[in-house]
């Protein structure tokens, strides 16, 4: 099957992980701001991953609108993929949960500009004045310090779903 990853990263994180699918799938990984849009339908699949802004999986939404019929997604984010974690996003995306697959991404301070650094600074804010935190909680506030957990041993789930659907 004639399948592409196609991806939108700002820091890197989403980029490693679509780059290593791509490569255990033998197929190419394009930035969504380099793709044909109008082409992606030709493909028997494709793969498209977005990093997680405030829960919305960027770049979605132009994928959204083509309706593909064989398409997974996946996101990165500086949160602890919990099932909860991705049936909350599935839900605010409007992604069927069972395409989606959330992997761990990290955070690069010094990458994100002013107003991505006040925007984290809010969220571990209120997460900070929980009384009781999660470990994921926890997890978190490490993160947003600088951190990048990315990890290639997540991919196999969406890999085995690629290569089956
Ligand atoms: C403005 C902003 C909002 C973010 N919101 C979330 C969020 O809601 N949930 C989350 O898990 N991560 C959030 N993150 C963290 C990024 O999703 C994370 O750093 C991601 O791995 C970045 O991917 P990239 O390197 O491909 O850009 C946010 C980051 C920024 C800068």
């Amino acid at each position: 099957m004639n399948r592409i990853v196609v991806y939108t990263s700002k820091t890197g994180f989403t980029e490693k992980y679509a780059k290593w699918i791509a490569e255990e799938l033998k197929c190419e990984a394009v930035p969504l701001k380099k793709a044909n849009l109008s082409e992606l339908a030709n493909y028997g699949q494709v793969i498209y991953g977005g990093w997680i802004m405030g829960g919305m999986v960027s770049g979605y939404d132009k994928i959204k609108k083509l309706n593909l019929k064989n398409l997974i997604v996946f996101c990165s984010g500086m949160s602890v993929p919990t099932d909860t974690v991705r049936d909350n996003i599935a839900k605010q995306n409007d992604i069927p949960a069972d395409r989606l697959f959330c992997f761990e991404g990290g955070f690069a301070p010094d990458r994100v500009g002013f107003m991505g650094k006040m925007i984290v600074k809010m969220i571990s804010g209120s997460i900070s004045k929980k009384e009781d935190k999660t470990p994921e909680d926890i997890h978190m506030l490490e993160a947003v310090k600088g951190a990048d957990n990315t990890d290639r041993a997540a991919i196999p789930p969406l890999v085995e779903m690629a290569e089956t659907i």
